[in-house]
């Protein structure tokens, strides 16, 4: 992972939202100042986001994207863009029950459709978005293969998938000389769910030790989405949820609110820096200017290896 000395930012800004409750205005003022300040990789995916879409479907936040890279000549060769296939509602209402999956046909088709949005010829990186238990896991490897031997697509990574999924993805690809899944991309914050709660729509949505684990032993980079658990550390209005309600959270609070204190920072902020810390790159799904500012401020925050062992130690 790029780290926090380098000129280029660990933080990836997340395009969820932009094309929906984002105007286009504002999302075109936070593209530019992430970029303005070192930021390089993108996250969208072709459903964002059909749950606050007029028409119940994704490809809002792609086309936004798309005429953003239109109305900035030369901006494509300062970011990295990355996209996902898998979660698409078949029809407006049909998620989760009915989805595009991640069949050979369903990502071609899906893939095709987000270069159109984005107005590209390739990707930096394609997400698989979450699992599809329906298609052999080896299909969807060799349908990567073919775009990452075409050229449209460098990198490949796993959202929501768990290690054995992934590592079976990765043997395949190694056997057809493809190029492997080396990125997952899951839920992560500072604060632990109650055990047996699950904050994500996935199974295996939350980054677990083992996930955690697996990805160090094998040099594959972890993104954590939803970080800031969507401003509930520093919005008042927004309470942190019922599920992370237990002894645990009262002393991981205290130590980051000493943490925080420590660097002139919030709490957020101080959840993005540990993330850097402990080797995650963090996503931010910022609406406003100055929460972008912020996030690209933590980033740099200097968290001391005391610190972070001061963070860790409340189970
Ligand atoms: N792979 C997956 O399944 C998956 C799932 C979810 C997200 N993602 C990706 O991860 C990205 C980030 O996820 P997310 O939007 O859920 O995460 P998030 O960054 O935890 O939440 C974003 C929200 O946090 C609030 N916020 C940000 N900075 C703040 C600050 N300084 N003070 C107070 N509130 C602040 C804003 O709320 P207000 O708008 O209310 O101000 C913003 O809309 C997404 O854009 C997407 O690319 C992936």
């Amino acid at each position: 992972m790029t780290t926090a000395t380098s000129t280029t930012s660990p933080l990836v800004l997340g395009a969820m939202m932009f094309g929906t409750t984002v105007d286009e205005t504002t999302s075109f003022a936070i593209l530019d100042r992430f970029v303005e300040r070192g930021g390089v990789w993108i996250d969208t995916a072709d459903c964002y986001s059909f749950w606050a879409s007029e028409t119940g479907q994704g490809g809002d936040s792609e086309r936004l994207l798309g005429r953003w890279f239109a109305a900035r000549p030369g901006v494509r060769d300062r970011v990295k863009i990355a996209t996902k296939v898998g979660a698409e509602p078949l029809w407006a209402g049909s998620f989760p029950d009915r989805r595009a999956g991640l069949s050979r046909r369903a990502v071609d088709a899906a893939f095709a459709g987000s270069l159109e949005r984005l107005g590209l010829e390739s990707v930096d990186l394609l997400w698989l978005h979450m699992e599809d238990r329906a298609t052999p896991i080896e299909e969807t490897v060799e349908a990567l293969a073919e775009l990452t031997s075409a050229g449209t697509v460098r990198r490949v990574g796993a959202s929501n998938h768990p290690a054995w999924r992934v590592e079976r993805a990765r043997s395949h690809a190694r056997r057809l000389g493809a190029t492997p899944i080396d990125v997952l991309q899951h839920n992560s914050t500072y604060l632990r769910p109650r055990p047996g709660t699950n904050p994500t729509n996935h199974p295996f949505g939350v980054l677990s030790d083992e996930q955690r684990d697996y990805a160090q032993a094998h040099g594959i980079e972890v993104w954590a989405y939803t970080p800031l658990l969507s401003g509930a550390y520093d919005n008042p209005a927004k309470p942190i949820p019922a599920i992370y309600d237990h002894p645990g959270t009262t002393a991981r609070l205290r130590a980051l609110d000493e943490i925080a204190a420590e660097l002139g920072a919030t709490r957020g902020q101080t959840v993005l820096a540990w993330h850097v810390a402990r080797g995650v790159r963090p996503m931010l799904g910022g609406s406003k200017l100055d929460q972008l500012e912020a996030a690209m401020d933590a980033v740099r925050l200097p968290l001391s290896a005391e610190q972070l062992a001061r963070l860790d130690a409340p189970m």
